[in-house]
């Protein structure tokens, strides 16, 4: 019997930015999913989720293609087998598994990266695949555009295989190249879900994509072919030349390349612990996000005011956004007199019932000791 376990992550800040190469700063939460696999002597998964209360069968020597599978989580998981058999060449081995996840579904924690981590973890330590975790990430990514149709980023996947307990991870999504932040001890973590299942989150996601993808080719007319992605724009082009875009496009761009700066400089006001930089530059992502790139809702918004009421150092929508969860950064000292008065508050004005979950820093997906 083998155990995996794989974490949902929190954004801190750079939100939308990872799919145009831009920089991200996520941390791996302790709230995670974790699969219990027992290897077979054939290509058979009779795949359980104790979450969900729902049996799936796979023949890893037959993949069905996506439209073959029934919508939810197996697909995410024939899409980690296949794209695993494909880098591979090699037929992986079946098992009889059961999956539990303490990850609620819907609230933007990456509940299905979470999933594809653990299956490739499982995977690559079955079959001694030998992959690295860079590798892994991009197969779970790979994954998820062909199976579930959303062509996201590599933060998620990213977040859940290489962050580090303590700390958070800061990717350059062009470069890969990765640090591990310190994140301060003595702030806590704590995701807001707002109750409010993300609607839309996959046709509107696509829509920013392609949004973004036309305000590089306008801006490439302007600044020569060297503009590869909005990564490509400073703050200083973006002001000159951005005019030159059609809108909405126009203020997509401005949020992703304003989202990049902010991302570098909380970087330094991470390190420093310094409240009122972290607080002014996770308010700016947050109003970029409602009014530029239009990925709010009035939930996001009455959160993210309910918990700098109750005395947040700062708090943010995370995630794709349309519903979904905020992140709060709350002085430890301070902790439980927040989240009873950021749950009334928000009580008091909305009308989903709201969950919060104070997290710490973990690392990344893992075979557990048994
Ligand atoms: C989703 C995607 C990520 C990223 C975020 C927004 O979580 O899976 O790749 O684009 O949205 O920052």
């Amino acid at each position: 019997m083998l155990c995996v376990r794989a974490p949902g992550r929190v954004n801190l800040i750079g939100e939308h930015t990872d799919y145009n190469d831009g920089y991200v700063l996520p941390v791996a939460i302790s709230l995670e999913t974790r699969v219990y696999a027992q290897p077979r002597t054939d290509a058979l998964c009779q795949i359980y989720s104790e979450t969900l209360d729902e049996q799936h069968t796979l023949d890893l020597a037959a993949l069905p293609p996506p439209e073959g599978l029934p919508s939810g989580f197996i697909r995410y998981v024939a899409g980690v087998a296949a794209m695993l058999q494909q880098h591979s060449g090699r037929t992986l081995t079946g098992v009889d598994a059961t999956l539990c996840s303490q990850l609620p579904l819907g609230a933007g924690l990456s509940s299905s990266a979470a999933l594809e981590a653990a299956f490739a973890v499982l995977w690559n330590t079955l079959d001694d695949l030998r992959l690295d975790r860079w590798t892994l990430a991009q197969l779970c990514q790979q994954a998820e555009h062909h199976y579930a149709g959303v062509r996201c980023g590599l933060m998620d996947q990213a977040a859940s295989l290489l962050c580090h307990a303590g700390h958070a991870l800061f990717l350059d999504t062009r470069t890969q190249a990765t640090q591990h932040i310190p994140f301060p001890p003595d702030w806590a973590i704590v995701v807001a879900d707002t109750g409010k299942p993300r609607a839309l989150a996959e046709s509107e996601y696509n829509l920013r994509r392609a949004q973004c993808e036309q305000a590089v080719v306008a801006l490439q007319a302007v600044l020569g072919e060297s503009v590869v992605a909005l990564r490509d724009v400073s703050p200083e082009q973006g002001a000159l030349y951005l005019p030159l875009v059609d809108e909405p496009a126009r203020r997509r761009a401005r949020h992703v390349i304003s989202e990049n700066a902010r991302v570098l400089a909380f970087l330094t006001a991470l390190r420093h612990a310094d409240k009122a930089q972290v607080r002014a530059l996770m308010l700016a992502s947050h109003a970029s996000l409602r009014d530029d790139y239009e990925v709010s809702c009035a939930e996001l918004d009455t959160m993210v005011e309910a918990c700098l009421q109750a005395g947040a150092i700062s708090a943010r929508m995370t995630g794709a956004g349309f519903g979904g969860a905020c992140v709060a950064l709350v002085e430890r000292a301070q902790l439980e007199r927040f989240l009873a008065d950021s749950e009334r508050l928000y009580r008091a004005r909305a009308a989903y019932e709201p969950r919060f979950y104070a997290c710490d820093a973990v690392d990344g997906a893992g075979v557990c000791p048994m």
